[in-house]
Parts: C-alpha cells; sequence; structure tokens
C-alpha cells in the first residue's frame, strides 16, 4: 500500500473517521517505516492517534442516534467532561467571574455541553472529531445557544488565529486537557500554539489531568517543560486543582 492508502485504510476505525486527514497524515510519518508490513504501519498510526483522538469518549458519543439526549448523559459518556460534571458550577465561577463575551474551547471534545451552566456568554468550540462536532451542533442549534462548533485541526494554526480574530470583543479560550494530546503528533507545538493565541486573549485557561484518565491514579505527567515555560513568557493569575485537574489562568 503507499501512504494514501495506509492512512484511508487508518480512517475506516469509527473513532478515527471524521478527524482531519492532516492529522492522521501526521501520524503516519512519525512511525512510517519502509520496509514495515503494512499492518504494522497501521497499528502503529492508529495508536498514535487513538493516544492523540481516541481514548476519552465512549463509542456511543460517536453513534448517538438523532433523537435527542440530556445534556447530562452526554457530558457523563466523554472521561474529561464526567469528572468535571459535579464541579462545573465552582470552576465557571473561578474561571470566569463576572467575564461576558467569547470563549474559545479548543479541542472542545463534547464540552460544549456544558454551555447551560454559562448560557449569557457566546461558545466556539474547535475540535476534530467531526461526530462530536457535529453532536454539539445539534444541541446548540435545538437549544438556540448563542454557540457553535468547528471542525477543524488545532494544528491548523493561522485559521485558528483568524477565527479568533474575526470575534469581536472579550475573548477566553480554554485549552482544557488538550496540550497532551498535541504534542502527541508534534513535539513543543504547546509552546507554538500559546505563543500565538495567549495575545489574542483576555484569558487563556490550560488544564493538565493530574491523575490517569483510565486508571484514576494520580500520577506524575512530567509536565515542568511546559509550566516554566508559561511562567517565563505569561503570567499565571490563577493556579488551582479540581477533580483530578489542574487549572492555569494566564494573561500576556
Ligand atoms: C482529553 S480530550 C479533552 C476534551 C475537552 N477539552 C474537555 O476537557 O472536556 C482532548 C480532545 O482534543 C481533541 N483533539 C486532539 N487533537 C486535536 C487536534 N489536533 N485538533 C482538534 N482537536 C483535537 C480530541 O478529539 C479530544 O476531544
Amino acid at each position: 500500500m503507499d501512504k494514501r492508502q495506509i492512512v484511508k485504510k487508518v480512517m475506516e476505525k469509527q473513532e478515527l473517521k471524521e478527524i482531519p486527514i492532516e492529522d492522521a497524515e501526521m501520524a503516519l510519518a512519525l512511525c512510517f517505516k519502509k520496509n514495515g508490513s503494512d499492518e504494522e504501519n497501521i497499528e502503529c498510526t492508529r495508536e498514535i492517534l487513538h493516544n492523540a483522538y481516541g481514548a476519552f469518549g465512549s463509542r456511543k458519543l460517536l453513534v448517538v442516534s438523532r433523537k435527542e439526549k440530556e445534556p447530562e448523559w452526554i457530558l457523563r459518556k466523554h472521561l474529561s467532561t464526567r469528572e468535571r460534571l459535579p464541579h462545573y458550577k465552582d470552576i465557571y465561577k473561578r474561571i470566569l467571574g463576572k467575564f461576558k463575551g467569547t470563549i474559545f474551547d479548543l479541542g472542545a471534545g463534547v464540552n460544549g455541553f456544558s454551555i447551560g451552566f454559562i448560557p449569557e456568554n457566546r461558545y466556539i468550540g474547535i475540535e476534530g472529531i467531526g461526530q462530536l462536532v457535529n453532536l454539539m451542533n445539534n444541541y446548540f442549534k435545538k437549544q438556540r445557544y448563542n454557540a457553535r462548533a468547528i471542525h477543524l485541526s488545532l494544528f491548523e494554526l493561522e485559521k485558528v488565529k483568524d477565527l479568533i480574530k474575526k470575534e469581536k470583543g472579550k475573548k477566553i479560550i480554554f485549552l482544557f486537557k488538550v496540550l497532551d494530546s498535541l504534542e502527541t503528533l508534534k513535539r513543543d507545538y504547546s509552546k507554538e500554539l500559546l505563543t500565538e493565541i495567549v495575545p489574542l486573549a483576555d484569558k487563556v485557561i490550560v488544564s493538565f489531568a493530574t491523575r490517569s484518565m483510565i486508571k484514576r491514579r494520580k500520577f506524575k505527567a512530567g509536565r515542568n517543560w511546559i509550566i516554566d515555560f508559561i511562567r517565563e513568557n505569561f503570567k499565571i493569575t490563577d493556579d488551582f486543582e479540581t477533580a483530578g485537574e489542574r487549572y492555569l489562568i494566564l494573561q500576556k
């Protein structure tokens, strides 16, 4: 198989069907072995993509029928939002205070379903898994929220920046539990992304899991390099931990 065919095969998996093709190509480039078998190349590419994209949401989310589900049902089906669910009110209160404006949620997953906690704001979620984007957009439309989800890879930096710049008024950017995913495909991309987007917003909230999302154990993810980078380049105005997640609030 040539590389194009391998990528096509990789993306036949339900959970990888609607990710940006460029990201699948990046994953293949990371592990492609000329003398490796097609199976090896496919397996290794899928493994990288699962680490970046796949392991957080229940497969049920990808095949949810058109029948409307309660937002809480959806939030419980994704590991990140499930842990946050009992604490959303407090977390948003601490992060947003009296903020009123547009929230950009990068690598949103299904976090758009938490908009009921902050309905006075405009919400724009950017997410690479197409099925989750559709799920959020159907919900926003039915509930008439001032919100939309956009299917885009966060590696499309210029497009992400344009979307943020285009929006008027006050802006906050969420990067909840997403930098690790990006690093899986491109080392040090977190630094590039933060450098480019922090100046475009009033505040940026970065969060990291402080215990393994799968095994629920406390784990040391060796994030000093990124925390040091943040400290050296931005002002940290708050830093707290809630329900296995550490939040840093930064400004230029
Ligand atoms: C651990 S989940 C966190 C989801 C959400 N931010 C939250 O905390 O509830 C990481 C999310 O980032 C998305 N993602 C990973 N890499 C991406 C990329 N390159 N472009 C867009 N989304 C990406 C995944 O699909 C997944 O939904």
